[in-house]
């Protein structure tokens, strides 16, 4: 029988070629997004069986449903994917603090509710992979995305810990750290007036959804996601000073 993979934000963007990546590998797909666009998921991944879930991951309810859904399925989870995640732009002194802590509950709380009983159930079984999407946010401070930055330096740093944790248990556990992708992502965050709102000098999604998955089945701790400039990109984010960093990251992130 084939495995079975879990991937959020199935349904558009870097998650759907992560879904289509897997599928290729023979895996059937549990996957998840939050409007009836998954619906659509089992049409375009013919060769394997998808399970689409509509869940709201931000709700506390979102992760407990998608979790009932891959318990009823009664198959070992091999793969999980924790990729759904949201931005917001604008100077923190004009958004909306409710956004933002949906936000934080999508990015942050909601990841690690789905965690708990993924990594129990792989734990033991002794078997597992999980892919954590973060982002090149999580190496530099994000002006006029000054929330979603940390959600991603969150998920970063508990990706690494948790890999350490779970390796008695011969469960991996990848980081993903896409550079700016052409996606969805900016447009939903408003961002449309900054430099980061052009898509046209952004990364492939497909490319990055690739090296993800090369990474993770190498067992590697984290992979950046992008071409050369990208990766280039973390290089210096290692180097280079926080104030630095964070006046460059304004030039792309703030509207013009
Ligand atoms: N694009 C970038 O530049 C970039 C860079 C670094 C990191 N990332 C990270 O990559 C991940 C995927 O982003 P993307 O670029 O592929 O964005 P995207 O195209 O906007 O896709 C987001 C996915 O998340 C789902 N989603 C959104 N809100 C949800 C909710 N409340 N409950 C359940 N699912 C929800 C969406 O479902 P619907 O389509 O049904 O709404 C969609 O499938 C995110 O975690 C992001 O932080 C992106």
């Amino acid at each position: 029988m084939a495995g079975l993979a879990l991937v959020t934000g199935a349904s558009s963007g870097i998650g759907f070629y992560l879904a289509q990546g897997l599928a290729a590998r023979g895996y059937d797909i549990v996957g998840v997004g939050a409007s009836s666009r998954i619906d659509e998921l089992p049409g375009k991944l013919l060769e394997v069986t998808v399970y689409p879930v509509r869940a709201d991951l931000s709700s506390p309810d979102g992760p407990k449903e998608v979790w009932a859904k891959v318990e009823s399925l009664n198959r070992p989870l091999e793969v999980a994917v924790f990729n759904a995640g949201k931005s917001l732009g604008g100077a923190f002194i004009d958004t909306d603090i409710d956004d933002e802590l949906q936000m934080l509950s999508l990015n942050v709380t909601s990841q690690i509710l789905l965690a708990k009983p993924v990594v129990r159930h792989m734990a033991e079984r002794r078997q597992g992979n999980i892919l954590i999407t973060s982002s090149l946010s999580a190496t530099t401070p994000t002006p006029y995305e000054s929330i979603y930055g940390p959600t991603r330096a969150f998920m970063y740093s508990f990706a690494q810990g948790l890999r350490e944790e779970l390796r008695e248990y011969d469960v991996n556990v990848t980081a993903l750290l896409p550079g700016a992708t052409a996606t969805e992502f900016h447009d939903r965050a408003g961002m449309q007036n900054t430099a980061f709102g052009d898509n046209s000098t952004k990364n492939d999604p497909e490319l990055v959804a690739r090296l993800a998955l090369n990474g993770l089945f190498a067992g590697r701790d984290h992979v950046v996601g992008g071409d050369r400039k990208t990766r280039r990109s973390a290089v210096l984010n290692k180097f280079l000073g926080e104030q630095r960093k964070a006046r460059r990251f304004s030039k792309d992130s703030r509207e013009q």
